[in-house]
């Protein structure tokens, strides 16, 4: 077989240049080269699989800017404050995105690779009408993120089967009505050992303690103050490299959310914002490691890492959570 250049089709029949797809997946294997061992890493730990082709999303499913080249447009979205249409379609991306992640946690067992798990997940977007807001965003291969185990998060699905014992946070986005809407939770699979339950539920009580501090007039530091408080009980690490974010007609906008304290953090919340809470909880140390995907984050010391995720919408009585079940209360209103 002849070398394909940079310039050429990749071979995965994606239409996009190998340089582009996968040749450094393909260069990371011939070096023998691998994803950075982290310290203390178990003989278990994850290591990067085989990607498939880029699945593609039917033409009349209307597609977020950077659909087509991988890059956001930047142009600043000036107003952070959302109004009355923008609320309901805010509303109905994230309802959807909800549905999705049903779809992709009814398919979590044992022997299911990450990757099949992306296929359903595709199409549920599709079926929805929407697209899968991480498909090509900054270059992403794949329609959802599968952080297993000590990924933090940002996992690309691929060839790796979970396995019993496993636990998986499954991190769904779809651009549906001109809106993002993002959230994620951690699921086991099959049965898990007592301390990766407990991580679970804390990164959970986490998330909930950080939201329940949302209301006009809070400020932007109370969430990460909340979510550390937890977590420090516990002796859990924060992850402070990756944080909360505006959201809305653009994936990723102001304001950022830190899920630690930071005191500076003094931006005042009003009624209209619409932001995630993200927190990504370690069992040991807080600090990450990157894959040479630079996409892939996992923990410095090898030990498991959990996130949830919801999308918020500050109202002038509190918070109305946008990415709940279908027919959840909802747990904060003053
Ligand atoms: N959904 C993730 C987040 O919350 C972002 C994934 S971006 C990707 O914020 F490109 F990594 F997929
Ligand atoms: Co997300
Ligand atoms: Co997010």
């Amino acid at each position: 077989m002849s070398k394909i250049g940079p310039n050429d089709p990749c071979w995965c029949s994606s239409g996009r240049k190998y340089k582009r797809c996968h040749q450094s997946r393909d260069l990371m294997k011939q070096l023998g080269g691998d994803a950075p061992v982290a310290k203390n890493a178990k003989s278990n730990s994850i290591k990067p699989g085989e990607l498939s082709p880029i699945r593609t999303v039917p033409a009349h499913i209307v597609r977020p800017d950077y659909a087509l080249t991988g890059r956001p447009s930047g142009s600043r979205v000036r107003n952070i404050i959302k109004n009355s249409d923008q609320i309901e379609r805010m509303r109905r991306a994230c309802r959807a995105a909800r549905q999705v992640l049903e779809v992709a946690k009814a398919a979590i067992r044992p022997g299911v690779t990450t990757d099949a798990i992306d296929a359903i997940t595709h199409q549920a977007y599709i079926n929805l009408n929407g697209y899968p807001s991480t498909l090509n965003y900054h270059g992403y291969p794949k329609s959802l993120c599968t952080s297993v185990n000590e990924v933090i998060c940002h996992g690309i699905p691929d060839s790796r089967a979970l396995e019993d014992g496993d636990i998986v946070n499954l991190d769904v986005t779809i651009f549906l009505d001109g809106m993002h809407g993002d959230l994620s939770e951690t699921v086991f699979v099959g049965k898990v050992d007592s301390a990766s339950q407990k991580l679970v539920a804390t990164t959970h009580e986490c998330l909930m303690r950080g939201i329940s501090t949302v209301k006009p007039g809070s400020r932007i530091c109370d969430i990460g103050r909340g979510i550390q408080e937890v977590a420090d009980e516990h002796g859990y690490g924060v992850v402070r490299a990756f944080v909360g974010h505006g959201i809305g007609e653009t994936f990723h906008m102001d304001p950022q959310v830190p899920h630690y304290f930071d005191p500076g953090q003094t931006f005042e919340l009003r009624p209209g914002m619409v932001f995630t809470v993200e927190p990504m909880i370690n069992q040991g140390d807080w600090r990450h490691l990157m894959w040479d995907d630079r996409w892939t984050a996992v923990t410095m010391d090898g030990k498991r890492s959990a996130q949830f995720e919801h999308t918020l919408l500050v109202t002038e009585r509190g918070v109305e959570i946008l990415t709940l079940p279908e027919g959840e209360p909802q747990p904060f209103v003053f």
